[in-house]
């Protein structure tokens, strides 16, 4: 075996957070840094700082061990790693589709200034192609060691399983320049490769566009059968149907055909806008220019939602009461950026009604993008009085639900599915208005 490079995370949110603390789990020495100092305080302490399934447990597991520590310091970082990963954000620039890449080129700038010895950055933030190059002239330029090189590693995790992911990737793919780079990056996931994990060995750009391709794939999937939920609402026919039906095709697949109030966090959304602003600097914007579709696709949906609950409450939410049944934008997570079903909550809160918003875990950081809204301490909380349900993330608890004991809570019998996961003829005999996308 060859010996074990140390390694730093620079940047700990969802991804890199996840990331150190994974990798100490694989068997390495790791050191985290961030420039959010309340951040590194709650990682020393041993507590994650969002929800993520396993996360907490393994962080506990490792932080008295001494193979885990956390810093704000880049020159101490820099001093103790040969291989430096960088998780920081890449979110959507104010007002525009393209990428904001200041906190990546921030991180850059800090750690070259102090890498005086040998070492291998690696880039996991997802960026516009071209990115990697242009990073890897920063290192030669402003890095004291002629010798730093770059590797670019695009991340493929989801929230909700980021911990099974980062152990058990897919794939892993590696954008490099030389030997050197191929052999060390291939040091630092050694025992990922050693259980037959396919490695892709490729060029920057190459690297970089797989991340973006894989993503824009991903929702134009989901936007696909959302719009072949527009056509059954249309017809009467039954999208859940369809898609099972579709996706028997081994070549098509039933993963990612969930019709419903679709997708939004972190990633997708904002992903497939700067890959559009990108395509159009590069002058290819026709190449890519169906992701405008996709993305006007999945914004209907919201608006289709909101339409279905107005349906039932007879054209006016004003003076309604209306429970709101998730926040974050998909289960088993707290995030809510980019959150569909908070969008919905809000549009709904905007047209007069009273929104009692329930989220297992989402409540606190829904709180603080939407104030104006209500948050309930529990699901009956929510449910008590209401005129509407609407359940827009389908967390298992949701799912659940017991049509009669639901009813027993409410005002009216009035359900939108905003997610298609439950069965409509239990709550039509159980007495319910129910409605969903795609379905009759
Ligand atoms: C996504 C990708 O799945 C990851 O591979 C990628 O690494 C990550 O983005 C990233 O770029 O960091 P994530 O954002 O965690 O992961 O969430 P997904 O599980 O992909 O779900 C995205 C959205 O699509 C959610 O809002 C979900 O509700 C929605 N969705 C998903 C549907 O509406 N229908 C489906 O069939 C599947």
């Amino acid at each position: 075996m060859t010996q074990r490079p140390r390694l730093s995370v620079i940047g700990t949110g969802y991804l890199g957070a996840t990331h150190a603390v994974c990798m100490v789990e694989l068997g390495y020495d790791v050191i985290g840094l961030d420039v959010d100092e309340a951040k590194i305080e709650s990682l020393r302490a041993g507590k994650i700082p969002f929800f993520e399934p396993g996360l907490p447990e393994l962080l506990g597991k490792h932080i008295d061990s001494g193979r885990l520590r956390f810093t704000t310091d880049y020159a101490e970082v820099a001093e103790f790693a040969d291989v430096h990963f960088v998780c920081v954000g890449t979110p959507q620039k104010k007002g525009q589709y393209a990428a904001d890449l200041t906190y990546v080129d921030a991180a850059f700038r800090s750690l070259a200034a102090h890498l005086t010895r040998r070492a291998l950055v690696v880039g996991k933030s997802t960026v516009p192609a071209g990115t990697a190059a242009r990073l890897a002239k920063l290192l030669a330029d402003e890095a004291p060691n002629k010798e730093v090189e770059l590797a670019w590693n695009p991340e493929f995790l989801r929230e909700g399983f980021a911990v099974e992911d980062t152990l058990r990737p897919d794939r892993l793919v590696f954008g490099v320049r030389s030997e050197w780079a191929e052999q060390t990056i291939r040091t630092a996931f050694e025992p990922v490769i050693a259980t037959g994990t396919p490695v892709i060995v490729t060029d920057y750009a190459t690297a970089e566009l797989v991340k973006v391709a894989a993503n824009s794939f991903l929702a134009t999937k989901i936007s696909f059968i959302n719009a072949m939920a527009e056509v059954c609402e249309a017809t009467g026919a039954d999208v859940t149907q369809l898609a099972d039906a579709i996706g028997h095709d081994a070549r098509i697949g039933r993963r990612f055909l969930n019709a419903g109030l679709g997708f939004g966090g972190g990633c997708l959304p904002k992903d497939i806008r700067a890959f559009i602003a990108r395509a159009g600097e590069l002058g290819v914007d026709q190449a890519v220019s169906f992701l405008r579709d996709v993305d006007e696709i999945n914004l209907r949906r919201r608006a289709r939602t909101v339409e279905l609950g107005l349906d039932l409450l007879d054209g006016s939410y004003r003076g309604t009461k209306v429970a709101v049944l998730g926040a974050a934008f998909k289960p088993d997570s707290d995030d809510v950026r980019d959150s569909p079903a908070l969008d919905v909550a809000a549009a709904v809160g905007r047209r007069g009604a009273t929104v009692q918003v329930y989220d297992p875990e989402a409540n606190a950081s829904a709180a603080r993008v939407h104030p104006e809204l209500t948050y309930a301490a529990s699901l009956d909380d929510a449910l008590r009085g209401v005129d509407l349900v609407m359940l827009l993330t389908e967390w298992q608890v949701f799912r659940a639900m017991d049509p009669v004991t639901v009813g027993s809570l409410v005002a009216q019998r009035n359900l939108v599915d905003g997610r298609n996961v439950l069965v409509p003829s239990q709550w039509r005999d159980a007495g319910w208005h129910y409605r969903a996308l795609g379905r009759p």
